[in-house]
């Protein structure tokens, strides 16, 4: 059964120049592609994406980073592509990801983790929906 998935190459990965190495590593996985876009994120769609965390003593920063700068906002189709790219992202604080994983190969600073990707079927779908809404 194939699932969908929302992707983020994060401010920071775009500004280092990782796009290109996250969406390698997710088509070498045999991930697909389905959407592509880079953007700025408006403060209302980065508080909506993070209302999960919005009481978290992070929230006002993780705005303002994941607003700073464009991002790359990706849908990912596959078998199971929530699970399999949050493997590939590795574990959210980079320094205790796994090297070979995306955040435990270039990050050290758990804001600054690289990538986002779903946690949930339930959560993917309402991120994929608030990022591609005319995505059928
Ligand atoms: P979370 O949903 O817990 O992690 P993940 O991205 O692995 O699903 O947190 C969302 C983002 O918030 C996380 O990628 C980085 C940031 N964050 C912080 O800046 N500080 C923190 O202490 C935590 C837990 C997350
Ligand atoms: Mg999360």
């Amino acid at each position: 059964m194939t699932e969908r998935t929302l992707v983020l190459v994060k401010p920071d990965g775009v500004a280092r120049g990782l796009v290109g190495e996250v969406i390698t590593r997710l088509e070498r996985k045999g991930l697909r592609l389905v959407a592509a876009e880079l953007r700025t994120l408006s403060r209302e769609t980065a508080e909506t994406h993070y209302a999960e965390h919005r009481e978290r003593p992070f929230f006002g920063s993780l705005v303002e980073f994941i607003t700073g700068g464009p991002l790359m906002a990706l849908v990912v189709e596959g078998p199971r592509a929530i699970e399999a790219f949050r493997a590939l992202a590795g574990a959210t604080d980079p320094v205790k990801a796994a090297p070979g994983t995306i955040r435990g190969d270039f990050a050290l600073e758990v804001q600054n983790n690289i990538v986002h990707g779903s946690d949930s079927p339930e959560s993917a779908e309402r991120e994929v929906a608030l990022f591609f809404p005319d995505l059928g």
